[in-house]
Order: structure tokens, then C-alpha cells, then sequence
């Protein structure tokens, strides 16, 4: 199969409505990581994308809708709070799940009676859901384990050969994927950090929990449970405290003749001295704007990825503590 890179236009919409709607899989761009698109109401599809990708048929997949779909068709029990959070964030990288009216096919939530709903505000994203018109069922369009996204370049790299469509839309600003919310209970609940912190939740919502899996436990993101967003060469993960002894680090590899590149912010980098450095740049976004961006960019030029972690943790750092530890740790 030979896989098209296409800009978003009549043209490649109407081609990308045409593969869906027969059941095929179309990459597309988000705010946050690129999607690998599918009918959500078409069985068959739906286990395509867990085919195409490697996924274990145990990890839910996010349904994305326009953002004048009415979501009440595919769920219910939508709690006051939720409707102030998709208010306040929606279209944005808020991922709300509910209760499921099961419209949609049981493969998306691989069983489960909850969907995970997104309304992507990427205009490409806007304009591709808006053309097809139906709820498109969408897993981050990277291998499964592999590093998610954030260039349709990285989606080819991934992916060519098992799909005919990816739409560019440029790079991903948002660059990690979006915050996972369970809406389901009294109180909303983080399942995935992301951009959408925890604070910026409780603000309008009174209060958030975050989950974290207890020993013996069913998970209640099973995405969570599997290791993630590695690259593809060794790699190594330092405290920001510790930033001397990836330096340190970075000098044996070096010597002893692997390629080593230290992945850091710029405060970090300020340190380094002469070392080779990818840089992350400084502020929050942009560290988790590049973030993806730069682990596969160090798998193609290094053997191992030196990773030091930024001085602060709270906020956005959540979310790139939690892919920078999943990819690196
Ligand atoms: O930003 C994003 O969310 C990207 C773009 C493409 O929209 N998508 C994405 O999808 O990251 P994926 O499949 O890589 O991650 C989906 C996450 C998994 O951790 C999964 O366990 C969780 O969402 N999830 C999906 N449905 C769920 C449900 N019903 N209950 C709990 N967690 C769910
Ligand atoms: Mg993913």
C-alpha cells in the first residue's frame, strides 16, 4: 500500500472521507499528537487501527468529535461540572470520559460501559471531523510503545506501507497527548495528565482527584498500565538535582565511543558545558511542545538519550514527567 502525505484541502478531505467510509484508516492532525483515524461506528475498522498499530485489544481507544457534534448521542449522565469544564476548555486537549449509551461499537472501549470523548481544536483536526461527520475513533498514530507523533513525517515513519492517508497539518503545538479525564463520579478525576493540569480543573470544577493505580487494583485507564513512548536506542533518565552525573555520563559514553546527546531544557543546558544537547527550550509549552519531537530526533542521530529532568515538576511538568519517565526511566 503506498501512503500519501497530503495537505489539508477539498481535495485530500474528500479522499480521506472516501477511505473512512470504507473502512479504512486516515492519520490527521491534533493540537496535541497526530491521530490514526476510523469510523468509530464500523466494527471492523475500529479493529483495524489495533491491527495497524499493535495495540493490545485491551487499551481504549478515544472517540473525537466536531465541535458541534451533540456528544448526549453517545453519552450519558453528563455530571453540572463537566458541562462547566467543556465550557471553559472544549475545543482543547480535554479528554472527557462518561458513561457509554453504546452507539458506539464495543471495540472502542474494548468492553468497557465508558467512552472517552475529545473535541480536538486543531483546525485541521475542526475540518476533517466537520467533512466526515460521524465520531472518529482515534488512537495517537504512532507503533504501539513507540514515541507518539507530532509531525506527519513522524506518522510516515511509523506507518508506511499500512496506511494511504496522512493529512499534514504541521507540527503539533500542544505535543503531548491529551489530559484523560474521568467524569463518571462525583468529583472529576485525572486517568493522564496533560496540558489541561489538575489546578486548571479544580478551578472550575471545585475540586480534581488524580488517580493513581493501587497495588492489585483493575486500572481504570488501562492505557496506563503499558510501557509507552519509548524510542528506539538506550536511553537514560536523570533527576534535575543529578544533572552533573549525566554529564558525567554523556563523558563515558563518549569515550568509550558510543554517541551519546544530553535531551534537556535550556537552564539544564546552561551546565552541559560541551556536550551535544537537544534541546527541550525553556518555557512549559515549549518543553512539551518538543518533547516527542526531540526523543526521535536523539533515536535517529545517537545510541542513547541522556535525559535530565527540568527543575520543576508541578503543572504542565506532570504530564512531561509522566512520558519523559515512561520513555527514558
Ligand atoms: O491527545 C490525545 O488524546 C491523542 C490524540 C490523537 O487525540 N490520542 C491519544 O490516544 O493519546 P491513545 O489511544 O494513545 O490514548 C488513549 C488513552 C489511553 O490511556 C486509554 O487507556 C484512555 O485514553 N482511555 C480511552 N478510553 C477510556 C475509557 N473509556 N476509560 C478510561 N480510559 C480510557
Ligand atoms: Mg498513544
Amino acid at each position: 500500500m503506498q501512503t500519501v502525505i497530503s495537505p489539508i484541502d477539498e481535495q485530500s478531505l474528500e479522499r480521506a472521507k472516501n477511505i473512512i467510509s470504507s473502512g479504512g484508516l486516515v492519520a490527521f492532525p491534533t493540537e496535541t499528537v497526530y491521530g490514526l483515524g476510523a469510523d468509530a461506528l464500523n466494527e471492523e475498522a475500529v479493529r483495524l487501527i489495533y491491527a495497524t498499530k499493535g495495540r493490545p485489544s485491551d487499551n481504549p481507544l478515544i472517540v473525537h468529535v466536531h465541535k458541534d457534534f451533540d456528544i448526549t448521542r453517545l453519552v450519558c449522565d453528563i455530571p453540572g461540572y463537566a458541562r462547566l469544564l467543556a465550557e471553559a476548555f472544549l475545543p482543547g486537549p480535554l479528554t472527557m470520559v462518561y458513561k457509554s449509551r453504546g452507539v458506539v461499537c464495543p471495540a472502542v472501549s474494548c468492553g468497557l460501559d465508558t467512552l472517552a470523548v475529545r473535541v480536538p481544536s486543531h483546525d485541521g483536526a475542526q475540518r476533517f471531523l466537520s467533512y466526515l461527520d460521524i465520531p472518529v475513533a482515534a488512537p495517537s498514530a504512532n507503533v504501539s510503545k513507540h514515541v507518539s507523533p507530532v509531525t506527519a513525517r513522524h506518522v510516515y515513519d511509523d506507518l508506511n506501507g499500512k496506511i494511504q492517508l496522512i493529512l499534514d497539518g504541521g507540527k503539533c503545538a500542544g505535543g503531548i497527548e491529551s489530559t484523560v479525564l474521568d467524569c463518571t463520579g462525583k468529583v472529576p478525576c485525572i486517568l493522564r495528565s496533560g496540558l489541561i493540569t489538575r489546578d486548571m480543573v479544580a478551578q472550575v470544577a471545585g475540586e480534581c482527584d488524580e488517580y493513581h493505580m493501587a497495588a492489585g487494583e483493575k486500572v481504570r485507564s488501562p492505557g496506563m498500565k503499558y510501557k509507552h513512548y519509548s524510542p528506539r536506542c538506550k536511553t537514560a533518565l536523570f533527576k534535575y538535582e543529578d544533572r552533573f552525573l549525566a554529564l558525567d555520563r554523556y563523558r563515558e559514553c563518549t569515550a568509550q565511543g558510543s554517541r551519546a546527546v544530553i535531551m534537556c531544557d535550556d537552564a539544564v543546558a546552561a551546565d552541559m558545558e560541551d556536550a551535544r544537547i537537544l534541546s527541550l527550550g525553556s518555557s512549559e509549552s515549549d518543553i512539551a511542545s518538543n518533547l516527542y519531537d526531540k526523543l526521535r530526533e536523539g533515536e535517529k542521530i545517537a545510541d542513547i538519550i541522556i535525559a535530565v529532568a527540568p527543575l520543576k515538576q508541578d503543572g504542565v511538568m506532570v504530564g512531561v514527567m509522566n512520558r519523559l519517565t515512561k520513555a527514558c526511566g
